[in-house]
């Protein structure tokens, strides 16, 4: 695996990664923060099957952490996450430093896609994802790939960012992949390494209670307002658990729906102590 530091270095390498395959060669990327798990690693293999050429990035991108978000403790490891990748075959590894990315400090222009990026992690986490689109599009910018992989953990960001790649027409295509989560159901997240045993054990509510929901769904509760209403009460009668947000929203365009009879996303957000963590269930059209 080849590791590159700067944006010449690795325009450079996927331009001769390509070159050795010949004109049909196709490249996927995978955008990290790094502190790997089986969830990254899973869209690297989804990477690896479509693609000839698979190159990772890792970049704590200090642009979509609010002032006071945990962007200086972010877990940072990355020998860890060199052997993952290796062990995995990856091609090619960016992971610039932030000098790099913002030689100025700061980037002067963004990327913002307007209403979506505002919606569920965007009301609660202003200029998050202005901050997360203008760095993929910059990835997008330097990797060329023609498969960008995504997991559908972050369920709003792969909202945000196929409008992106629509709005401004980038040559690519983007890949969703299936959430990935510990035999209990606790989504994997780089930020689960903050809980404490006792607050990983109260996380577990997150998931038991979309699975209770998609139950409910099933069953043929079909209101959002009824649905919602019996998610919020089961997260609040969950010890340990404060929430931020409780949505059932249109997977697309992240607005508000009636009923679910379309499909839906289910969305949440809730502090378990001082970690914010996120997850979400998507409801399938039911048959009418
Ligand atoms: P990060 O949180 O490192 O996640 C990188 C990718 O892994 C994202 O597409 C995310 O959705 C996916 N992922 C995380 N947990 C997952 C899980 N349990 N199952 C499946 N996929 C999972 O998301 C970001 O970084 C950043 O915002 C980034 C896109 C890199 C831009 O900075």
């Amino acid at each position: 695996m080849k590791i590159l530091r700067t944006i010449t270095e690795m325009r450079h390498a996927c331009a001769q990664a390509r070159a050795a395959i010949g004109p049909t060669a196709t490249l996927g990327l995978v955008p990290t923060m790094g502190a790997l798990h089986q969830g990254h690693i899973s869209l690297i293999r989804a990477a690896k099957q479509q693609c000839d050429i698979v190159a990772a990035t890792i970049f704590v991108n200090p642009a979509q952490f609010g002032p006071n978000e945990d962007f200086a403790r972010y877990p940072r490891t990355f020998d860890a996450d060199c052997a993952l990748l290796e062990a995995e075959r990856v091609d090619l590894l960016f992971a610039p430093f932030v000098e790099e990315m913002y030689p100025l400090g700061a980037a002067r222009t963004h990327v913002e896609v307007a209403g979506i990026g505002d919606r569920l992690d965007g009301l609660s986490r202003p200029g998050h994802f202005r901050g997360v689109s203008t760095v993929v599009a910059k990835l997008f910018n330097i990797a060329t790939p023609d498969l960008a992989f995504f997991g559908q953990k972050d369920a709003a960001q792969v909202a945000v960012l196929r409008a992106m790649v629509e709005d401004l027409s980038f040559p690519l295509q983007i890949i969703v992949c299936p959430t990935m989560r510990d035999p209990d159901g606790l989504a994997l997240s780089s930020r689960n390494q903050y809980l404490t045993p006792e607050q990983r054990s109260h996380a577990l509510a997150l998931s038991q209670a979309l699975a209770a929901t998609t139950a409910l769904a099933a069953q043929g509760t079909h209101s959002t307002e009824r649905l919602r209403a019996s998610l919020l009460d089961r997260l609040k009668a969950s010890p340990g658990i404060t929430v931020d947000y409780v949505e059932i929203v249109d997977p697309k365009t992240l607005e508000p729906i009636p009923d679910v009879l379309n499909g839906a996303l289910i969305a949440i957000a809730a502090w378990v102590g001082q970690t914010r963590l996120i997850d979400n269930a998507l409801l399938s059209p039911l048959a009418q």
